[in-house]
């Protein structure tokens, strides 16, 4: 088999998922100002020291998170078992920077582990290249180390094999301690700190062995700036997906061969990955639907981030979209799951979808008069409302001579499903 063949293979039930959830949490959400904090204030670590001494969180839940991202009809999540910070939320033997050392007292992700996977969901592990703790990390002249101008760091005796073997026993722990896992997301390489400087071959081959299912994420190889990994033939640490962030591409994915590649956008759902306290710009339900659709008929996933507070608490206000996205999800998720880039172009009011001979048709822009379907007049066999499973007649409109397309009656002049309205239409062939 080719590496595009075993990607293929490996990443099936991945793409067939199509909507998952990030979690951003750490120490970071106790100064609420974004998982970035300590390099936007070149915090020292001794400075955020205070942050590992008080956290606490008491609320922490696991299976609320879990239970949560099951009804939006999320069928996987990642969790940050690491951040830039080089905090550790797992019981790492190779360090004493993790939540079992704080007041916390345990292994936050073995809970998040059990609870995710106990209400039917994937669970992913999000872990950072990037170490701000690690002594072995190098600190100054660093583009985005917290301590990349502080003289006192000049010279400090940084010895980065020793970093890797630390990365790499981790990794291996993540892969070994927790059972299976469905998603391991690198996060990330820049500059010359990319590909072989992680020893990124070794490291994939050993997360093969220990977990031969798992599908990766593509940033081991590529950086914010360049397209590594997708080369027809990708050196093996380019991972399995792509992972545009914050933007949905305006084709989907393809490789340089023009063959369509497994990708997954993550997106925040106000402005921030980590919690902050003060960031209100939320996005709506039904922009957050869009997107979900945008994404799968582009053939990719949508990965939607929340960010736990001090506490362990998913921000109301995230809840409430999610529960509304759960609502739409409830009616709407088989033109969701299973689904990818329909054999149509994007129509004028909308978007499609497609599965075998399922299509459907994601109508944003009611329009007037009769809903017509351009290109599909005799190939039609069935259509529905997919909210209600009622049946929509096909009709053919006496003036329908030279407009050419399969015509159903909408109803009302609203749309029934104000977020997306779709309509399952079961092709002939
Ligand atoms: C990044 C950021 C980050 C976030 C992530 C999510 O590159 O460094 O903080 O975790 O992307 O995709």
């Amino acid at each position: 088999m080719t590496f595009y063949e075993q990607r293929a293979q490996r990443t099936k039930a991945f793409q067939e998922d199509r909507f998952g959830m990030f979690i951003h949490w750490g120490l970071y959400a106790i100064p609420a100002r974004g998982e970035w904090v300590r390099n936007t204030e070149r915090i020292s670590n001794e400075d955020y020291q205070q942050y590992f001494d008080e956290f606490n969180p008491v609320h922490y839940n696991p299976r609320q998170w879990a239970l949560l991202a099951k009804q939006a009809g999320m069928k996987y999540a990642v969790l940050t078992t690491k951040h830039h910070d080089g905090f550790c939320l797992f019981d790492s033997q190779y360090t004493d920077y993790k939540a079992t050392n704080t007041p916390a007292g345990r292994d936050l992700v073995r809970e998040y582990v059990n609870a995710f996977r106990a209400v039917g969901i994937k669970v992913g592990l999000y872990y950072s290249l990037i170490d701000w703790h690690h002594p072995d990390y190098p600190a100054y002249g660093d583009r985005i180390h917290p301590m990349r101008d502080n003289e006192a760091y000049k010279g400090r005796p940084e010895n980065f094999d020793n970093y890797i073997t630390y990365m790499h026993n981790q990794v291996r722990e993540l892969c070994t301690n927790y059972g299976k896992i469905d998603v391991m997301w690198f996060d990330y390489s820049y500059d010359d700190m990319a590909g072989e400087k992680w020893q990124a071959t070794k490291l994939i081959e050993m997360l093969r062995e220990l977990q031969p299912t798992c599908v990766i994420d593509n940033r081991l190889g590529a950086t914010d700036v360049d397209g590594a990994g997708l080369e027809a033939e990708p050196p093996i640490y380019a991972g399995d997906f792509y992972s545009p962030e914050q933007i949905i591409p305006s084709q989907g994915v393809t490789d340089s061969a023009g063959r369509p590649m497994p990708w997954e956008c993550c997106m925040t759902l106000n402005d921030h990955w980590g919690y902050v306290a003060k960031d209100k710009n939320y996005k709506t339900a039904q922009n957050v639907i869009h997107m979900l659709v945008e994404c799968v008929s582009k053939g990719g996933n949508l990965l939607i981030n929340v960010g736990p507070n001090a506490k362990g608490e998913i921000p109301k206000e995230s809840v409430a979209v999610l529960q509304q996205v759960g609502e739409w999800m409830h009616n709407n998720s088989d033109s969701i799951y299973g689904c990818g880039a329909a054999d149509m172009p994007k129509p004028e009011w909308g978007r499609y979808t497609q599965r075998g001979n399922k299509l459907y048709a994601h109508i944003y822009e009611r329009g007037t008069a009769a809903f017509r379907f351009d290109d599909l007049q005799g190939k039609v066999k069935k259509a529905r409302l997919l909210m209600d499973g009622s049946e929509l007649q096909l009709f053919e409109p006496w003036y329908s001579k030279y407009q050419q397309g399969a015509f159903v009656d909408l109803g009302t002049a609203d749309l029934p499903e104000p977020m997306g309205t779709v309509v399952e239409l079961i092709l002939n062939s």
